[in-house]
């Protein structure tokens, strides 16, 4: 039944079509984020008729470098770390509209020959004054970009996505804030997170609210705890002076954990709708204690302090596991256990809902061996897919139980169907001014304030052995239960 608020066919097919003209500037032009994640999106929203039908893409950056070598990076770029195909004639029309301006932002004045620049790609390329920034800058660097785009009166109603961290903590966050609102209206700031773009992470609200059957039991009566584990193999790959600054709280548990978190415990949205979503985001984390420094345990991995740019002496960490609770009436009492770090045994990064025991055992009597709980798992990275763990008769004869999944897998069920980048989906959505996927300044707030006390007494990490899943510690912490992803 299609209700009158529902999005009709047209409006989906809407966000499918490519968005208005505009020229897309990217400051930062030459960094990693740039090179590994936006331009192959870029160029692979263009394969797929999802750019504007008039856009010119500007790298800004100051290194030196003509149009041209700008335009090879970009190849490079996509050779590299993009997932779709190299066509010669579809590559020369899209690097057509790459063009690059060096420079900095330091003094007054600094952006004017990007401004001229974007006037003369209105003319030559039909952009209609439209702007699109992503300021693919370190944190620093935020207050003179906006001040920047001020001066040259180039802020109007440009569109401005910013990375995460969104502050080191509540103050710089809001201070973060009050530089952007000098120059942007908040519909104009999408602050993204690029875990809301997984498509697995979207598809928990449409496996919770899309399906009768999951959330009647998705709540304290029902559900025991919910582990979230997010784990990476690699290190800080080089990215020292980055990673001293910020740790595991801040990079991985502050951002993408939380946000993973929301989306698996905020109550329905009204509809799917940027502020219906926002507003229920925010709810939830309101609803979250801030987190006890006693209800976590930190880690650093062995040879962390031997990173290049890394304080011999430093004790920040590379591994976090806590016990955050929501006091709201559907979760009081229910514990949830998140888990992240570097170094670990392998890249994954998964959700499992575990469910309460049966209240009585009906099979106890004739000597059935006490029976796992059931759970539901949601792989968000790789394999992406959903599996239902049950208790089930064995075959043979007599009763023997015995423990079997109904798994879904993304990728097959869909006829081998690739999944999309996250940044593609978000991209996408911002160059369209759909902020349902970006992060609300009150939304980053209060998960600093959630860590808060955390961050405030400098707790020590112990340390872990590299490929291990980090301190023995992090197992006494959800004891008597156990991590589910192994
Ligand atoms: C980034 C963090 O936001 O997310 C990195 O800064 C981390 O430290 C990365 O490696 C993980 O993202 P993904 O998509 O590879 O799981």
């Amino acid at each position: 039944m299609v209700t009158p608020s529902a999005p009709t066919p047209s409006d989906v097919a809407a966000k499918l079509t490519p968005p208005e003209p505009q020229a897309i500037v990217v400051f930062g032009a030459t960094g990693d984020l740039t090179r590994r994640k936006l331009l192959p999106a870029l160029y692979h929203l263009y394969l797929e008729g999802l750019l504007p039908p008039r856009f010119a893409i500007v790298g800004y950056s100051r290194r030196e470098l003509s149009d041209d070598d700008f335009r090879k990076l970009a190849h490079d770029a996509c050779m590299e770390f993009g997932r779709c195909r190299m066509d010669r004639q579809e590559w020369d029309a899209f690097a057509a509209g790459l063009s690059y301006v060096q420079g900095d932002y330091m003094g007054a004045g600094a952006l004017a020959p990007l401004r001229t620049k974007l006037e003369e790609l209105d003319r030559e390329r039909g952009t209609e004054g439209r702007r699109f920034y992503y300021a693919a800058v370190p944190p620093d660097t935020f207050d003179h970009v906006v001040t920047r785009l001020e001066e040259e009166s180039m802020t109007g109603d440009a569109r401005l996505v910013i990375e995460k961290p969104f502050g080191s903590d509540l103050e710089s966050a809001r201070e973060l804030n009050a530089i952007l609102s000098r120059g942007f209206d908040e519909s104009q700031i999408f602050r993204i997170d690029h875990y809301l773009g997984k498509e697995t992470v979207q598809n928990i609200l449409v496996l919770r609210f899309a399906n009768a059957l999951f959330e009647p039991v998705w709540n304290r009566r029902y559900v025991d705890h919910v582990e979230l584990t997010v784990a990476e193999d690699i290190g800080i790959e080089g990215r020292g002076r980055f990673y001293e600054r910020t740790g595991a709280i801040r990079d991985m548990v502050q951002t993408h954990l939380f946000h993973v978190l929301t989306f698996l415990t905020m109550e329905p949205p009204v509809a799917f709708e940027p502020e219906d979503l926002r507003t229920e985001i925010v709810k939830v984390l309101r609803s979250m204690r801030p987190v006890r420094p006693e209800a976590v345990v930190l880690g650093q991995y062995e040879g962390y302090t031997e990173e290049s740019d890394v304080d011999p002496a430093s004790t920040v960490e590379t591994f976090a596991a806590l016990r955050v609770e929501i006091e709201n009436w559907r979760w009081a009492g229910v514990p949830f256990f998140l888990r992240t770090g570097k170094r670990l045994p392998r890249r994954v990064a998964e959700a499992h809902v575990v469910f309460r025991d049966v209240p009585h055992e009906v099979f106890e009597s004739i000597g059935a061996p006490e029976i796992p709980p059931n759970s539901l798992s949601l792989r968000i990275q790789p394999d992406e897919g959903i599996s239902l763990s049950i208790t089930v008769q064995r075959p043979g004869f007599g009763i023997e139980l015995d423990v079997a999944a109904l798994d879904l897998d993304f990728g097959q069920a869909f006829g081998g169907l690739e999944l999309v980048e996250a940044y593609e989906h978000l991209l996408l959505e911002a160059m369209h001014g759909d902020q349902t996927m970006f992060v609300r300044q009150e939304a980053v707030e209060r998960s600093w304030e959630v860590v808060e006390p955390l961050i405030d007494q400098q707790l020590s990490p112990s340390p872990y052995r590299p490929g291990s899943w980090g301190p023995a510690e992090a197992d006494a912490l959800i004891a008597p239960r156990r991590w589910m992803t192994t």
